[in-house]
């Protein structure tokens, strides 16, 4: 009797005992959270309501049960942000919602939305001064867009097949692994390939002629092959992963647009599709500034027959892409192997030309 009793009280305290490292555990690791998210506030400077606060998902939006959440999955609306912004008769057709539903949705979608927060100018000018510029191997082409490929930016390069895209990123991720007094970054690169163009021998041509040794060139450039949009949008996720112990200062995309283009056909697709590039390239943007790296994707042309003046083509993933780029290069072929790259648009500098050349070497005047 005597032993039954102290056996039971043995196996209570082991009980209590347990419960209680439970709630020690619980409480280090909540508080683990906190500082990392405040940490992460600190660095990006801006001011962040609840940041602590998990984040809420669709599936938190009142009157959303799993099936209305599936539907808005499917039109694409994996975001809070993207709900809050949308009216309700739009919402309605894309995601095959009343529009009812739609408008109570849209409106919680308001209230549980992070909208973001203000950062003052000189913090943005700090940032800005972090800014690094990459060399092309073109005097006239670094010079085109004021001194190279700046960092925290995502410069799409569109023109049609041939005109170079693939070329300019070979060279930018050589270049990348230059240190920073021949115009470098002396970092790593990340190369994301959609349409199993990247070349090895390539690298090697384009590093021994800039005195590199390729075989180091080659060790610090990560290269994986995007077999759908899915999967090159999940390669994203792990270059966020892989980059806590990479230093990685370039993202090559190439091409940024041809699973999209291939995988979501007709105007009935339209809406998801561009909702997905536009959540890829804010993934993207993301990396950029985090990493003060840069942000290269390539996107081919669509022929516009009924265009009678001008240039008659036009970038895919219209103005998604055109808007999250922060520089648009348009590339054409001209004679003699020559290139003619046009700024199209960017937030600081004048539209203009310069005129570059493909060699064996690479890029070059
Ligand atoms: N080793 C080399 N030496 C000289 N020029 C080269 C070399 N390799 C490629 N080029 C030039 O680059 C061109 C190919 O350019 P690139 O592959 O960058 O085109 P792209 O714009 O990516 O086209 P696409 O839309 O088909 O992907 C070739 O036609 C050739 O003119
Ligand atoms: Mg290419």
């Amino acid at each position: 009797m005597y032993y039954t009793f102290n056996y039971a009280k043995g196996v209570l305290l082991l009980f209590i005992y347990r419960i209680a490292l439970r709630d020690i555990e619980r409480k280090v690791r909540e508080m683990a959270k906190k500082i990392a998210s405040e940490k992460l506030d600190e660095e990006d400077g801006s001011i962040v309501i609840d940041a602590d606060e998990e984040q809420a998902t669709i599936d938190d939006l009142p009157g959303v049960g799993p099936a209305t959440a599936e539907k808005l999955r499917e039109a694409g609306f994996e975001e809070l942000l993207a709900i809050a912004v949308m009216s309700p008769n739009e919402l309605a057709e894309q995601a095959e919602l009343g529009e009812a539903v739609s408008s109570k949705i849209i409106q919680g979608a308001k209230k549980m939305a992070n909208i973001g927060g203000f950062v003052s100018g000189n913090k943005l000018l700090e940032r800005r001064k972090e800014v690094q510029k990459l060399t092309s191997g073109s005097a006239a082409l670094d010079e085109l867009l004021g001194g190279g490929f700046e960092t925290q930016a995502i410069v799409e390069v569109y023109g049609e097949f041939g005109s170079g895209k693939t070329q300019i990123g070979h060279q930018l991720a050589v270049n990348t692994i230059l240190p920073s007094e021949q115009g470098g970054f002396d970092g790593e690169i990340f190369y994301i390939d959609t349409e199993d163009t990247f070349r090895p021998e390539r690298i090697a041509q384009m590093a021994e002629a800039v005195g590199l040794d390729s075989s180091v060139v080659l060790d610090r450039i990560h290269v994986a092959r995007a077999y759908n949009s899915a999967h090159q949008m999940l390669l994203v996720d792990e270059i966020k992963k892989l980059s806590k112990n990479i230093d990685v200062k370039l993202i090559i995309v190439d091409s940024l647009t041809s699973h999209f283009r291939a995988e979501y056909v007709g105007r009935g697709m339209l809406a998801t599709r561009q909702q997905k590039l536009n959540r890829h390239l804010k993934e993207l943007k993301q990396l950029s500034d985090v990493h003060n790296a840069l942000v290269l994707v390539t996107n081919q042309v669509m022929s516009k027959p009924d265009a009678m003046w001008g240039d008659p083509t036009k970038a895919i993933g219209g103005h998604i892409v055109g808007h999250a780029s922060t520089f648009r290069l348009y590339l054409r072929k001209s004679k003699g192997g020559r290139r003619i790259a046009r700024l199209v648009d960017s937030p600081n500098l004048p539209e203009g030309e310069a005129v570059f050349t493909v060699t064996a070497e690479g890029l070059r005047d």
